[in-house]
């Protein structure tokens, strides 16, 4: 089968599950990755032929796809501040405001040796992108579920000294004692999504991805919030500074959350469409 006729094919299946241009995207980014092709080999080569083995695999993906299964799932990885991340359908797809959150992280870094602790790591790639930014520091990754820590600690990354230590945690419950004692930086993208926001979300994130990873009752939609604030009154060396991905309609209960655990420069930090999404705070 030509390029040409498979991109037509498969964008004309994805159109009832999303907007012509990322039908497009979607299709054309899986043909770069399956078969090596460039943007534009179906027109600067229009007599490409898709081999009939490529073609068979090619066609299972696009079942996947037309099922509404996100490209990174059938994929396999998810990019993230630059490097490649290993993801199933046991983590989160990282998403690009959480980049802005290790950004954040580094810019509030001191110590290029310092200690940080990421809540609620799901694969790694907060954990994994600090750890590496920030070559000498110690990092640890906490998330409840075993599944998420089997991808976080096999991520296909550095695996000098500069990898992560994965630990399984609840953090509704108390902290454990860690090694290295207190930490530098805490940060954490918790789940936060309320459940009657769920009916605003697109069917391929709720029918795919983890919801152990997005949703919070609507009745307690701060629970993890809190959680963080308790972990970091025990373990956040003074002078260390806590960052949190947060609901974007939730922007002054959260700060108001730290405020009250006694929390000091406690802001809130907008994303790139200017909601409100992370807040920071000093011991
Ligand atoms: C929003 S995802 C964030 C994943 C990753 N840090 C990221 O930014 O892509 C939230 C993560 O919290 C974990 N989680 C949910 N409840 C938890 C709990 N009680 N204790 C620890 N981790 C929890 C989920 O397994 C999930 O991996």
């Amino acid at each position: 089968m030509l390029l040409g006729d498979f991109l037509k094919e498969g964008i004309s299946r994805l159109k009832s599950l999303y907007p012509p241009e990322e039908a497009r995207d979607i299709v054309l980014t899986l043909c770069e990755s399956r078969l090596g092709t460039g943007r534009y080999t179906y027109a600067t080569d229009p007599d490409y032929s898709i081999a009939p083995d490529s073609l068979d695999s090619l066609s299972g993906d696009m079942d996947r796809l037309s099922a509404g299964e996100p490209l990174q799932y059938v994929l396999g990885y998810a990019w993230f501040l630059g490097r490649r991340f290993k993801v199933t359908t046991d983590v989160l797809i990282p998403r690009p405001e959480t980049e802005i959150l290790c950004q954040e992280a580094i810019k509030a870094f001191k110590d290029p040796r310092g200690r940080i602790l990421d809540l609620c790591t799901g694969s790694g790639c907060v954990a994994w992108s600090l750890a590496l930014e920030l070559p000498g520091s110690v990092v640890y990754g906490v998330d409840i579920s075993k599944a998420a820590l089997a991808v976080a600690s096999g991520q296909d990354l550095s695996s000098d000294r500069s990898s992560p230590v994965f630990l399984k945690a609840d953090i509704l419950d108390s902290p454990p004692l860690f090694p290295c004692g207190k930490f530098d930086l805490i940060l954490s993208n918790p789940p936060y999504i309320m459940e009657s926001q769920k009916k605003d979300m697109r069917p391929n994130v709720l029918d795919h991805e983890p919801s152990l990873a997005l949703f919070v009752p609507d009745e307690d939609p701060l629970v993890f919030y809190r959680a963080v604030a308790r972990w970091a009154e025990a373990l956040l060396a003074e002078d260390g500074t806590g960052l949190v991905e947060i609901n974007e309609t939730l922007g002054s209960q959260t700060r108001d959350l730290f405020l009250g655990f006694g929390f000091g420069k406690v802001e809130i930090i907008d994303d790139f469409f200017g909601k409100n999404r992370f807040v920071k705070f000093m011991r």
